[in-house]
């Protein structure tokens, strides 16, 4: 029986848009249609090498074919806004990069417009698509850990700052906090149950700069990277409190005097509790005996390409449903509210309450 195969544009070819293209071509119910960016000759060897036959570099063009039913959206974080509207109205189905957005205002703008348009809006949290991180919401959905009081999320580089776009606040809205601090945010709030968020308290520390002095190093430098460009943090923790007494506690940095890149997000029940990253364990007591228990899986880790097919397929089938996906508009203005009022907080010196 022949698929009525669903028609996708991308729009963005830089880095992360490959994990994209690479998932729609192992879905049987999908077809690569369209591809675009403002760089044309990077929208040119995408299309290449994925057998996609349009190209364009205005996005508005690309929107403007009724063929096409769903578009990913892999732009800088300061197009997501307008872009996504657009992609609504124009009656497409949207999957936008995380961040949403660069503000709770544009935010809220992209909800109404999923409200109006009555299509689907999936926001790309991969991490919450990892096989990982939906076998611990399956412990926690079942009382394996009891009520989760407390998180904690690190997401730590020690030279890491990318540099280009992501160290333009105006392109990025943030650095390290709105870049890799969003993920493991994230991840701790879905797998407490998104709780509803309540305060904010952070600090952000612009002490080391990009460090373009550091030899024998190497790290990943975005396609347009200058050493001199840099209006972004390099480091930012945050305490975040819940309507329901629970709180997450977080630190993340683009660079850092630290000994090594560090990642950790662990949830702490009062029956037991999780660490998802680095690598998956439970903690818990037997028989009056703490137990630390490593579930038998394939990874321990984040598989990041399995995350993103998962993610892919689910967006899909939510395409098909018309279901609300797993990581909806609505988690995407709390993670916006959180995340700015984080900035807010470190930039006036005060908790905020949100
Ligand atoms: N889910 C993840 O793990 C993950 C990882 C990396 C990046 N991201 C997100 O993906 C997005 C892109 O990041 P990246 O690392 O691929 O950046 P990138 O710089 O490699 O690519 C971005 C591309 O978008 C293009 N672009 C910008 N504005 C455009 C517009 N208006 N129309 C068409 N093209 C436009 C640029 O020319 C560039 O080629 C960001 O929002 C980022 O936060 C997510």
């Amino acid at each position: 029986m022949s698929i009525n195969k669903l028609k996708i544009g991308v729009i963005g070819a830089g880095s992360i848009s490959d994990m994209h293209f690479e998932s729609y071509s192992k879905q049987a119910d999908a077809q690569l249609v369209a591809v675009c960016d403002l760089n044309r000759t990077r929208a040119e060897e995408k299309a290449a090498k994925y057998g996609i036959a349009q190209i364009y570099t205005d996005y508005h063009e690309l929107l403007a074919n009724p063929e096409i039913d769903a578009v990913s959206i892999c732009t800088w974080n300061n197009t997501h806004a307008e872009i996504s509207i657009a992609a609504l109205r124009a009656g497409k189905n949207v999957l936008v990069e995380k961040p949403l957005c660069k503000t709770v205002e544009e935010a809220n703008r992209i909800q109404e417009a999923v409200r109006e348009s009555g299509k689907t809006l999936q926001v790309g949290f991969v991490r919450r698509y990892d096989a990982n991180a939906q076998l611990v919401k399956q412990f926690i959905d079942n009382g394996t850990l009891g009520e989760l009081y407390y998180a904690k999320a690190s997401c730590l580089r020690r030279l890491g700052n990318p540099g280009g776009w992501f160290a333009d606040v105006e392109r990025s809205g943030g650095g390290p906090l709105i870049d890799i601090g969003v993920h493991v945010i994230d991840l701790c709030w879905y797998l407490m149950g998104r709780p509803k968020p309540i305060s904010v308290s952070g600090n952000t520390y612009n002490k080391l700069g990009n460090r373009p002095n550091i030899r024998n190093l190497s790290f990943y430098q975005a396609a347009d990277y200058d050493a001199a460009h840099n209006t972004v943090e390099d480091m930012a923790n945050a305490l975040i409190r819940f309507e329901n007494g629970a709180s997450l506690l977080v630190d993340v940095s683009f660079t850092l005097h630290a000994q090594k890149d560090e990642i950790a997000v662990k949830l702490y029940g009062d029956k037991g509790g999780v660490e998802v990253e680095p690598e998956l364990l439970f903690v818990t007591e037997m028989q009056d005996t703490i137990v630390n228990v490593a579930p038998q899986v394939d990874s321990k880790s984040l598989n990041v390409v399995d995350a993103f097919n998962n993610e892919i397929k689910h967006f899909l089938e939510c395409c098909r449903t018309g279901n609300t996906p797993i990581s909806p508009v609505e988690d995407g203005v709390t993670m916006m509210k959180i995340l700015c009022g984080i900035y807010e907080s470190a930039a006036s010196g005060r908790e905020i309450s949100l």
